[in-house]
C-alpha cells in the first residue's frame, strides 16, 4: 500500500467512531442535489452509482433514497462496517484502495466526494485513482471528484476549530498556514478532548488546476467541467482558488 494510503486508512479506522458527528453539519441532500444537477448537464444516463471513498455511508445513503442502485467502497474496515449497519443489503459495500480499485462494474456515475481523493499524495498516485475509476465506467458514464483548493488549505486547514456534537467535544488544529504553496501536503490534527484524548493526523495534498487537467489526460479522461464550492454547497463556475474552498471535477472516456 502507498505510504499516503495507508495513513488515510490509520487515520479514518481512529475516527470512524466520531467522524458523523464531525462532519453533522454537512448537508448531503442539498449538496448531492447540486452535484447530481452538475452531471446531469453532461447527458448522464442510468442510475448505477460507484462511491468511492464512501465512508460511513453519507455520500450514498441519500442516493439509495433516489432509488439509485449502489456500489460502496472505502480503504478503512471501520468506516465500511458503519456504513453497512445503515445500508443493510441495500448497497454493495467493500473494503478496497482507490490506488488499486478493482474492477466492480459498469456504472453511470463514479465519484469520489468530501475529501477522499485529498488524501493522495501527488500526481502519480491521483492517476492511479482516476484510471481505476475509468475502468468502472459504463460507456458515456461519468466520473465525479473534489480536492480542496488553495483557499480550502489556507482557512480550515490552517485553524484550530472545535466541534460539540453527538457527545463528543473534538477539536481539529490546522497545521497548514496562511501562505501555504500551491501543492503542498498539508497536515491536520483531530483530538477527542476528554476521556482519553484521542488523536487522529490528517495528510493531504494541494491538487492544483492544471496538474489535475493534466493528470484526466495522462489517465485517458475528458474534463467536462470544473466548479468551484464555498462552504453554502452551491457549485459556482468558474472556479476561483482564492475564492472557493474545494473544486469539483466533471470528466468521462477520453
Ligand atoms: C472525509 S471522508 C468522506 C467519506 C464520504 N465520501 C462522505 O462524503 O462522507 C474521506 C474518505 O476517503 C477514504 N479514503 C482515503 N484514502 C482512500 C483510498 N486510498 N482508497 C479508498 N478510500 C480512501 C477515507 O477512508 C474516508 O472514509
Amino acid at each position: 500500500m502507498q505510504a499516503g494510503a495507508e495513513a488515510a486508512e490509520a487515520t479514518y479506522e481512529a475516527m470512524a467512531p466520531v467522524y458523523d458527528s464531525f462532519t453533522a453539519h454537512h448537508d448531503y441532500e442539498q449538496w448531492l442535489t447540486e452535484l447530481l444537477d452538475a452531471v446531469q448537464r453532461h447527458g448522464l444516463r442510468g442510475s448505477r452509482l460507484l462511491d468511492v471513498g464512501c465512508g460511513t455511508g453519507k455520500s450514498f445513503l441519500p442516493m439509495l433514497d433516489r432509488g439509485w442502485e449502489v456500489t460502496g467502497c472505502d480503504i478503512s474496515p471501520a468506516m465500511v462496517e458503519l456504513a453497512k449497519e445503515k445500508a443493510s443489503d441495500r448497497a454493495e459495500l467493500c473494503v478496497a484502495d482507490m490506488l488499486a480499485l478493482p474492477r466492480f462494474g459498469e456504472f453511470d456515475l463514479v465519484w469520489a466526494i468530501d475529501d477522499a481523493i485529498n488524501y493522495l499524495l501527488g500526481p502519480e498516485e491521483l492517476q492511479s485513482a482516476l484510471e481505476g475509476m475509468r475502468d468502472n465506467l459504463a460507456p458515456g458514464g461519468l466520473l465525479l471528484f473534489d480536492v480542496n483548493t488553495l483557499l480550502g488549505y489556507r482557512t480550515f486547514c490552517a485553524e484550530t476549530v472545535v466541534v460539540e456534537q453527538g457527545g463528543h467535544r473534538l477539536k481539529w488544529t490546522g497545521l497548514a498556514r496562511s501562505d501555504t504553496p500551491a501543492g503542498s501536503i498539508c497536515e491536520a490534527i483531530l483530538t477527542e478532548e476528554g476521556g482519553a484524548a484521542e488523536t487522529h493526523r490528517h495528510r493531504q495534498r494541494h491538487f492544483p488546476e492544471p496538474e489535475v487537467r493534466d493528470v484526466l489526460e495522462q489517465a485517458g479522461l475528458k474534463c467536462l467541467a470544473i466548479h468551484g464550492l464555498y462552504t453554502d454547497g452551491i457549485l459556482k463556475q468558474p472556479l476561483n482558488e482564492a475564492v472557493h474552498t474545494k473544486a469539483v471535477y466533471v470528466a468521462r472516456r477520453s
